[in-house]
């Protein structure tokens, strides 16, 4: 980990701008490859993630790791994060206050990663970084191009544990991830 990243972590780590940090077994700050292409974001570490300190490691993780596996790559080669870093209590959604306390951090992430490609795993994800208020289920497989950056959102792993009939339209969502990214790819000749 560069210098860059060892303050941010620590700066999260020691984070208490919002009451989240009360409760918090350990911060989660985020994980992957520092360079990714595609970085996913979330919405708030559940109990596992609480637990661990690493996001998505629970059933949603589980689904996560699969489909992105689905797609020929493995977890290591993307960046995954959320819109904030301590667990809600009762894994309810983040308030707005809480989002915009850990606004700063998911800036950071997003400046050092540079990604290509951000999917937003869920509304609360898309509804923060994006302030679209649309239901997810009108705004999935949409791209959103802000400042050059691709922006897809789609269900929330957690959406399709619980609705196996959402699987579909989210794997179509992956597939356009996948193809966006070989496009820029050839485009910009890399
Ligand atoms: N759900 C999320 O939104 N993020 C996680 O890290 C785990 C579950």
């Amino acid at each position: 980990m560069n210098t860059s990243w060892q303050l941010l972590t620590e700066e999260i780590k020691n984070c208490d701008k919002c009451r989240l940090c009360e409760r918090r077994t350990n911060t989660v700050p985020g994980e992957g490859n520092p360079n990714a292409d595609i970085m996913f974001i979330g919405e708030g570490p559940g109990r596992d993630e609480d637990l661990q300190g690493r996001p998505f490691v629970g059933a949603s993780g589980q689904l996560l790791d699969r489909m992105i596996h689905a797609l020929g790559m493995e977890r290591t080669e993307v960046y995954i994060c959320n819109v904030v870093k301590c667990r809600p209590p009762g894994n309810r959604n983040p308030e707005p206050d809480e989002a915009e306390a850990c606004k700063g951090y998911l800036r950071q992430q997003f400046v050092l990663v540079r990604p290509k490609i951000i999917v937003l795993l869920g509304k609360v994800a898309m509804r923060y970084v994006l302030q679209e208020e649309a239901p997810i289920s009108r705004m999935r497989g949409s791209w959103v191009v802000r400042k050059g950056v691709w922006f897809m959102p789609t269900y929330h792993p957690s959406a399709l544990l619980r609705d196996s009939s959402l699987k579909r339209d989210a794997w179509e969502d992956f597939k356009a991830v996948k193809q966006k990214l070989e496009e820029i790819k050839n485009d910009s000749g890399t």
